[in-house]
Formats: structure tokens, C-alpha cells, sequence
């Protein structure tokens, strides 16, 4: 190879990776395989030293960092790296809101973020090469950790496509994702070095390391949040971050525009639940106004802006001692593994056992019984297991295995892979199955059968019933043979079986209970398909046309009816003279005309419905339901944390708002008066 043909080639290799680099770390979806990946990269770097005139700082080798330790000097930000304020109240939120509007006097929007719990960095772009990353520091000045940074993977060095502002700079959070901040720990533990408390202190140490080439070694990651410069493309935030993300720049995917401070409730309450599937953490929300413009009339506080704020998720956390593991098998035969603790308190109650998810979290944790663990109450109610505390773990301690085979029915377990989880495929011999299809089916939202949780238990080892079905063919006398049964309870289940035969076709087929078929789901399939036989003979193709069924969906349901047990099940359903296709009249009957003409605004949660319950009562009732309020709003049907936005709104314009007791009893007056 001539020079002139090794330029070219290294130049095509550089291309390449960088090309790899940004389809791997910026949108996770790699064309290529590891090994493929390392054959260039080794390619590239065997060039490059045989032919060190075509150095180039921005080459995809010099992400491997260098052993050379750095001083880091100090260097002044062009615009200072101020902080949030805080808050975890929704008055505070709503106060927030009251000075922006006060401020502002004109429409306004904002951008919800979340608050990723790393350390920032700002990085300097000029004509779209990587110059500079500096660290917060106080704020006005912080450390040069340029080489450092540079060794972080999905921060490009050079940008992708064309008109990026001429220099500018990002901001952004670098963290160290939960599975690679668990491997640092064990790595350290085997060396013997205290592990890091959690991923914000690793991430923030290792910034700090004097070899880049061991930064190289950690899989730090860089989420970008802002862009300050003159000669920004937009003038509001989210158009900004959008346009980089096209330049390279890893954006958050879980930015949200919002109108109002329902809309931003609606998106902290979604985070605070769903933020353990990340596989990062986030420690809150960032509320920021869009417009540059009403930034900058909003302007600052001595520490923080003023058109920005943060909500932090409450998350009490607790150590306590894992002293076993057990294994649950759910109504889908999933199975899940639940940890037994010493019992501690948290957040206000005393916490026994947490979910441990699956297979691969037991391993990623690296969970051992007699191990001292960390436990964390977020928005759900079962607590999590967030950390292992390495250095008081028992010498000697074994690995947790994970099960073979169900431990309700022995069948050996299966595993899904796109899932992570390992289920029992007995579904129709595996008790906690059929007890948990049983409670399903006669859940509230389902066939609404008041049958207490203890029953279906009891009905399946008295071999009363299989399926949920056989509830149907269920006499008093059945009953009475069973402990706690009168003649009276039992009459009284057997009345409420048999009045669910009216509940209408979308709910049955949410009790029936197909996987990822949920309320909302079921809803759109009673639209789509007008009964359970044209549902089951779909195909695919046309399920996945119906409006919210994805494709995950769409196979659920077909594989559920290519079983034929299935299909006998809902044949029992059938001769029991369920709903089971789509009847205009049985609907209407099921309802009234006692809201006939009247609009209602339907807000917060409920005690005994969900918000989707609320609203089909109104409809089946002759009622409309809209969306904001408005001078024509009827009724506000207000349930808990409902938006102090429309609670104003309706207080002004004299509109009442009424409970949930009260919408039940205006639909059962007029019902009792026409009966
Ligand atoms: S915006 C002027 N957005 O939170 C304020 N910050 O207290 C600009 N952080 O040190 C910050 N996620 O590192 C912003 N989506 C996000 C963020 C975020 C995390 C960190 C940031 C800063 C601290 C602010």
C-alpha cells in the first residue's frame, strides 16, 4: 500500500466507525457486530501508527483515551453553569407556575426533561469538532476535562451533516448507566477497592481519573440538555435540542411539550412510576419554559433561572438484610422472584419483600442471600432492591439461582426472550394461574363479580372450577360446602355471577384476559372487531390495522386463539350467555338517558374507578365528555390531585364540581325513578 492508498483507506476506516460509533451509542441500533467493529478499529490504529503524519485528534481510535495523567486547569465558563431550584411539592410546582404566567402575561409553553442523575459537562463545538469539555465546578469556572470526555462514546468529535451553529456549546449530563456501574462495583470489589456509593459518584469520579485510557475503559454515557451559543437555529429550547440530535448529539427520546401544569403533572406522575425501567437513573423532572425569547424575559435569581425548575421524585431508601428468595407465578404464568427481608421501615410502613423483576436483574445485582441491600419506595407500591452493599457481604455466600421449573405446578419453565422472563406454560393446570385468571375476571373493571380474593382458591381445590367459566355453571349447593359459606353469601355470588352476563362486550373481553390486552386495548378491539368470533378469526395484519394495536399486541391475541383451550374456554363463555359481540341495545340498557345532554370535564383520580370508568358511565349515561373547561362545562367530576389549573378555571366560572359518589348517584336516581 502506497501512502496516497493508505490516507484513503484510513480515511474510509475513520468514516466507518464513526458512523458505527453513532449508530451503537446515539441510537442504540448497530448495524455491525462487535467483532466486526474491532477488526476496523484495529485496522485504523495499525495505519494510523504506520503512518503518523495523518494524526488526527478527531479519529474514532482516539476514543481509546491515553495514558499520559492530566492536570486538570481551570477554565471560566462563557455562560455559567447555574443550578435548579428544587422542589418536591405540587403547590410549589403550582406556585412556579403562577410567577411564569405573572411574568410573562402571553401564551407560553413548556418542555418537561428529565433530571438525569449524573455530572454535567458542558462541551465546546467549533465548526463541528469537539474543543473542549469542562466540568461544572462552582458554576463560574470548573476543571478542563477535555481528554477525558473525549473518550466517552457517544459524545462525537466531530459532528454529523451541516448547519450547526459556528460555535457553540453543549450541555449535558454524563452518567454511567445502572448494569455498568454494577460491573465497576464488582470489578472493584474483586480488586479490593471500596465500590462507589452509586452511578452519579462513579460517573463523577471517573471524570475525574488522571488516565483517560482507563475513562476508555468505563461505558460512561452523555445525555444533552441545552445549547447555548449565538446562532442557535430556533429560538425555543426544543426545536434546538431536536435539530442536534441530528447532528450527532444523544438527546433524550422522553422530552415532552406540555401546555399547561396538568399536562406536566401528567408527565412527572408517568416518570415517577416508569422511571426504573430506564436503564439509567433520574432523580426528577426538569420543567423548563420553551421560548428563548420568555427565557430571557424571565430571566435569573442569583443561583438558578427563573424559567426553569425541577421536580425530585421522593425515594426514601433503606438497608436492610435479604434473607431469601421466593418464586411467584402470576395469572399470565409469569414468574417472578420476590426477595424476603428483615423487615425496615420505609417511607411510613414496614417493608418485608421486594421485587426482584427477573433472572437478569438477580444477576446484574449479583444478589446473594445474608447480602445487606438497599431498598427504595418510588410510585409503586412494591419497593425495589437498588444496591448491594459489597463490603458487608458474607464470606462464603452463594450465587442466587434461578429456577428450573414452576414452583406451583414443577412443568419446567419456559423463557422469553424478548421479555426477560421466565413463565410456566401449563396455563391451564397451574393453580396460581387459574387463581389469577379468576381474580381477574371478576375485577371491578372486568365482570365486576363481588367474589372476595380467598374464593377462587377455594373453588379450584374443592375442583369446582378450571377456568373462570365454570363460575356459570356454579349452584348454591356448590357453595354451601365450602368453609365461610351461608346461605346467604352464597346466594349472594351466585345473584352476582349471573348479573355480570350484562356487562358489555369490551369488558368481557378485557376479563377474558389476554396478554397486553388491558382496558384501553379492549375498548379499541370492541370497536374494531363487533364480536369475539371475528376477533379470534383475524388475522394479524388486520389486528395490527386497529387503532393502538401494535404489533406485540396483535400477536398476543392471535396466539391466544390458535389454543384450542382457549377457544373451549370461550365457548363455555358463550353457552353462559356472556356478551360476547357487540349489542347496541344491551349497552344502552346497561346505562340510561339520566345525563342526556349535559358536558362534563373529568379530572384527577378516583377512589372506586378509574378515569376511563368515570367517562363510560357519563357516556352510557346520555353524557358527553370534553376536555377543557369551558363557560359550557355542566359538571367538573373531580377526583384527588386533580389539575389546580381547572379547579381555577371552574371555580371562576361558577361551573360545580361534584365527586364520584355524587356522578353515581345522578345516574342512579334516574334510573330507580324509571324502573
Ligand atoms: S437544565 C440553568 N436539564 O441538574 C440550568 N439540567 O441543578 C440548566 N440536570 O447541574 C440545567 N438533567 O447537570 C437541565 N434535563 C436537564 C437536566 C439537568 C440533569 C442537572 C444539571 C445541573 C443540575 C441543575
Amino acid at each position: 500500500m502506497d501512502t496516497n492508498e493508505a490516507y484513503k483507506r484510513i480515511k474510509r476506516l475513520r468514516k466507518e466507525l464513526e458512523e458505527h460509533n453513532y449508530r451503537y451509542y446515539v441510537l442504540s441500533d448497530p448495524v455491525i457486530g462487535d467483532r466486526e467493529y474491532d477488526t476496523m478499529m484495529e485496522e485504523l490504529v495499525k495505519l494510523e501508527n504506520e503512518y503518523p503524519q495523518y494524526y488526527n485528534p478527531e479519529s474514532p481510535s482516539q476514543k481509546v483515551g491515553s495514558d499520559i495523567s492530566s492536570e486538570f486547569t481551570q477554565v471560566r465558563h462563557d455562560y455559567p453553569m447555574l443550578s435548579l431550584s428544587n422542589t418536591y411539592s405540587r403547590g410549589e410546582l403550582t406556585e412556579f407556575d403562577t410567577r411564569v404566567r405573572k411574568g410573562l402575561n402571553e401564551p407560553f409553553e413548556y418542555v418537561c426533561e428529565l433530571k438525569y442523575d449524573g455530572t454535567a459537562i458542558s462541551i465546546r463545538y467549533e465548526r463541528g469538532i469537539f474543543t473542549r469539555a469542562v466540568t461544572r465546578g462552582d458554576g463560574v469556572q470548573g476543571d478542563d476535562v477535555t481528554s477525558n470526555v473525549r473518550t466517552v462514546r457517544s459524545i462525537p468529535l466531530k459532528l454529523r451533516g451541516k448547519g450547526y451553529p459556528e460555535i457553540f456549546e453543549a450541555r449535558g449530563e454524563v452518567l454511567l448507566p445502572r448494569e455498568g456501574f454494577l460491573r465497576l462495583n464488582r470489578a472493584k470489589e474483586e480488586k479490593g477497592e471500596p465500590p462507589f456509593a452509586n452511578p452519579r459518584n462513579a460517573a463523577a469520579g471517573t471524570l475525574k481519573l488522571q488516565k483517560s485510557s482507563q475513562v476508555a475503559k468505563r461505558p460512561l454515557d452523555c445525555i444533552f440538555y441545552a445549547l447555548y451559543g449565538e446562532g442557535l437555529l430556533f429560538d425555543n429550547h426544543y426545536d434546538n435540542l431536536t435539530k442536534a440530535r441530528e447532528w450527532g448529539l444523544k438527546i433524550s427520546d422522553y422530552m415532552k411539550k406540555c401546555d399547561n401544569l396538568d399536562e406536566v403533572f401528567a408527565f412527572i406522575d408517568h416518570w415517577d412510576k416508569q422511571r426504573f425501567e430506564l436503564p439509567f437513573d433520574t432523580d426528577g423532572i426538569v420543567v423548563k419554559v420553551n421560548s428563548l425569547r420568555q427565557q430571557k424575559k424571565l430571566g435569573f435569581t442569583a443561583k438558578s433561572p427563573r424559567w426553569a425548575i425541577s421536580w425530585k421524585f421522593s425515594a426514601e431508601r433503606a438497608a436492610t438484610i435479604l434473607r431469601s428468595i421466593d418464586f411467584q407465578v402470576g395469572r399470565t404464568g409469569a414468574v417472578t422472584p420476590v426477595a424476603n427481608l428483615d423487615p425496615v421501615s420505609l417511607s411510613g410502613t414496614t417493608v418485608k419483600r421486594a421485587s426482584l423483576h427477573n433472572a437478569d436483574f438477580i444477576e446484574l445485582m449479583d444478589l446473594r442471600k445474608g447480602d445487606r441491600v438497599y431498598v427504595e419506595k418510588g410510585g409503586e407500591i412494591i419497593p425495589k432492591i437498588v444496591g448491594v452493599d459489597f463490603s458487608s457481604r458474607p464470606s462464603g455466600s452463594k450465587k442466587v439461582n434461578f429456577i428450573d421449573n414452576c414452583p406451583a405446578c414443577n412443568t419446567p419453565l419456559k423463557r422469553d426472550p424478548a421479555e426477560a422472563r421466565h413463565y410456566c406454560p401449563n396455563h391451564s393446570g397451574c393453580p396460581p394461574q387459574i387463581k389469577g385468571r379468576i381474580n381477574h375476571f371478576v375485577s371491578r373493571r372486568a365482570m365486576n363479580i363481588n367474589m372476595a380474593d380467598a374464593t377462587a382458591g377455594q373453588l379450584i381445590s374443592a375442583g369446582l372450577v378450571k377456568d373462570p367459566a365454570d363460575l356459570y355453571s356454579l349452584r348454591k349447593e356448590d357453595l354451601l360446602k365450602l368453609e365461610r359459606f351461608a346461605a346467604k353469601s352464597s346466594e349472594n355470588l351466585i345473584m352476582s355471577i349471573s348479573e355480570s352476563r350484562k356487562v358489555p362486550y369490551h369488558r368481557v373481553l378485557y376479563a377474558i384476559g389476554i396478554r397486553y390486552v388491558g382496558e384501553t386495548v379492549a375498548r379499541r378491539l370492541a370497536e374494531s372487531f363487533g364480536s369475539v368470533d371475528e376477533l379470534a378469526s383475524a388475522e394479524t395484519e388486520r389486528l395490527s390495522e386497529a387503532e393502538e394495536i401494535g404489533e406485540k399486541i396483535a400477536g398476543s391475541i392471535k396466539e391466544f386463539f390458535e389454543d384450542p383451550v382457549n377457544m373451549e374456554f370461550i365457548s363455555k363463555l358463550k353457552s353462559a350467555g356472556l356478551q360476547l359481540k357487540k349489542d347496541d341495545v344491551a349497552e344502552r340498557e346497561n346505562g340510561g338517558n339520566a345525563l342526556e345532554g349535559r358536558k362534563f370535564v373529568v379530572s384527577g383520580v378516583f377512589e372506586n374507578y378509574s378515569r376511563d370508568g368515570i367517562k363510560e358511565m357519563i357516556i352510557n349515561n346520555g353524557g358527553k365528555v370534553v376536555s377543557s373547561v369551558s363557560s359550557s362545562t355542566d359538571y367538573i367530576v373531580a377526583g384527588e390531585n386533580m389539575g389546580p389549573a381547572k379547579l381555577n378555571k371552574a371555580r371562576k366560572l361558577n361551573i360545580p364540581v361534584i365527586s364520584e359518589t355524587d356522578i353515581e348517584a345522578m345516574v342512579k336516581k334516574k334510573k330507580d325513578v324509571n324502573e
